[in-house]
C-alpha cells in the first residue's frame, strides 16, 4: 500500500493517546484522535439538546457537526463548527454522556467515514476503540492496550485534577468502568481486539519502553 495505518485500540484512560502522539512523532506521521471526534459530536448533542433517541433529530444534527482535528504544540486541537472546543471535550458532563452517542449508527457510520477519508492518503496513527477493527481491518499495525482499572484512574484523576476539575478517584474509576462495560457490550463495532492485534498492558511500564516496544513491533514489520 502507498501510506501506513496504526490502529491502537484499548479500554479507556489506557494512555492511548500517549503511546499514539509519542509514536507519530517519532516515525513522522499523523496522529488521529478519534475519540475527540465522538466527544465533539457530543457536546453538541448536549449543547443543543438533541434527543439521540430520535432518529431524524440525529441524522439532522450530525449534518450540522463539522469536526476539524490539528495538532499544535503536541495537543490535539479540535474544532466544532470552527470553535475551538478542546478543552470542553475532557471535562465530565461530555465523558458522562459520550459513551451512549457513540453507541448510535448513525453517529459511527459519520464518524467511521471521516476517519477513513483521513486515512486515505496519509500515513496515519490514530487511537480509539474500532480503529483495527472496524475503521481500517487492514492497518498494518494494530495494538490493543490495556491496564488495570484503578491504576488508570489515578493516572487519569491526576491529569483532571491538575486542569483544576473538582472530583474524586472513585468517581473517574465509576466512569471509566462505564464507559469500558457500554464499548464493549454496544451492538454497534463493539471495543474488542482485533484477532491481528498485539496486546500491550501499560500497568506498570514507563512511556518510554511502551514507545520502544511498538517501535520494534514497527520496525519489525518494515
Ligand atoms: O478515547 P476517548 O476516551 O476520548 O473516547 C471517548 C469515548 O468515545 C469512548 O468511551 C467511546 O465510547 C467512544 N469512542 C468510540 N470509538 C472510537 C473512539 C472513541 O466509540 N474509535
Amino acid at each position: 500500500p502507498k501510506n501506513c495505518i496504526i490502529a491502537i485500540d484499548g479500554y479507556s484512560s489506557c494512555g492511548k493517546s500517549t503511546i499514539a502522539k509519542a509514536l507519530a512523532k517519532r516515525l513522522n506521521f499523523i496522529y488521529v484522535d478519534s475519540g475527540a471526534m465522538y466527544r465533539a459530536t457530543t457536546l453538541y448533542f448536549l449543547r443543543n439538546g438533541i434527543d439521540w433517541h430520535n432518529h431524524d433529530a440525529v441524522v439532522e444534527a450530525l449534518e450540522k457537526v463539522h469536526i476539524e482535528l490539528h495538532l499544535e504544540n503536541d495537543q490535539t486541537q479540535v474544532l466544532l463548527n470552527n470553535e475551538d472546543i478542546s478543552q470542553e471535550i475532557r471535562q465530565m458532563p461530555v465523558s458522562l454522556s459520550v459513551s451512549k452517542v457513540s453507541a448510535i449508527k448513525e453517529v459511527r457510520k459519520a464518524m467511521v467515514a471521516l476517519q477513513q477519508k483521513m486515512g486515505k492518503t496519509k500515513n496515519i496513527v490514530m487511537d480509539g476503540r474500532d480503529i483495527g477493527t472496524t475503521v481500517f481491518p487492514n492497518a498494518q499495525l494494530k495494538i490493543f492496550m490495556t491496564a488495570e482499572p484503578l491504576i488508570r484512574a489515578e493516572r487519569r484523576y491526576k491529569e483532571l485534577a491538575a486542569n483544576g476539575e473538582t472530583i474524586t478517584v472513585r468517581e473517574v474509576l465509576d466512569n471509566l468502568k462505564d464507559r469500558d462495560h457500554a464499548d464493549t457490550t454496544r451492538e454497534e463495532s463493539p471495543l474488542r481486539k482485533a484477532e491481528d492485534a498485539i496486546i500491550l498492558d501499560n500497568s506498570h511500564i514507563s512511556p518510554e519502553q511502551q514507545l520502544e516496544f511498538v517501535e520494534n513491533l514497527y520496525m519489525n514489520w518494515t
